[in-house]
């Protein structure tokens, strides 16, 4: 019994030093993507406690925000030195793939079986109109909702290569807009909540400490 949970242990260690590589060889190609990941996650297990999940759930939401963009890793370098708005129609399409490609890099890790649909799924949309497979409401998992929602708000109130970042207000303007065609309504709300109670995430940092400590404790390594 010792021995399976020493194997098991070290099998998870193995497992996290690896997607500690994706992470550190994604923000080699892209700094704002691997922070931005970091912030994702913070957002959307703040949203996910207060909607009432477990502490099992807002962990694993916590992971899916951490790694949802992590299937840009095989994207085009071009995508990420671009300074344009606007992508040829061929980037998009690649651009589009990300979240099948994360999905791949994460679903063969047995404890990560229930973080996968969040990175699949995180640009699905309620009306139909997301990709990669057009799921509408009920259809997305709501994991997957709270990383949309989460990653919006951080793409919008933070400065990319590409453009500034806007106001607050402006970002809560914006997912109100985006109810029912974009995100769940009371998802929006309850995050708005969230924010005006407990304020925005200032900086986490490039450090990995956080996706060591979400996946460790998926794995059943630490307690969180
Ligand atoms: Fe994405």
């Amino acid at each position: 019994m010792r021995q399976d949970l020493t194997s098991r242990k070290r099998l998870c260690i193995q497992h996290l030093q690896a997607l500690n590589e994706i992470s550190l060889a994604l923000g080699e190609k892209d700094r704002y993507t691997q922070a931005h990941g970091h912030r994702v996650a913070l957002y959307a297990m703040r949203l996910a406690r207060r909607l009432g999940f477990s502490p099992e759930d807002i962990r694993n939401v916590g992971i899916g925000g951490l790694f949802h963009d992590v299937g840009k890793l095989a994207l085009s370098d071009c995508i990420f030195t671009n300074r344009e708005t606007c992508l040829s129609s061929d980037l998009q399409q690649e651009v589009r793939c990300h979240p099948l490609i994360g999905a791949a890099l994460l679903k063969n890790i047995d404890f990560l079986e229930p973080v996968v649909d969040f990175v699949l799924f995180h640009h699905e949309r309620e009306d139909g109109n997301g990709y990669p497979f057009g799921l509408k409401d009920k259809e997305i998992p709501p994991g997957a909702k709270i990383v949309s929602i989460a990653d919006c708000f951080d793409a919008v109130t933070t400065d990319r290569p590409y453009q500034k970042g806007q106001s607050v207000a402006s970002a809560y303007e914006i997912l109100r807009e985006g109810c029912r065609r974009y995100f769940c309504e009371e998802y929006v709300e309850t995050f708005i909540e969230e924010i005006e109670e407990n304020g925005i995430i200032q900086d986490t940092g490039p450090d990995l400490l956080l996706a060591d400590e979400l996946v460790l404790s998926a794995a059943g390594c630490s307690a969180m």
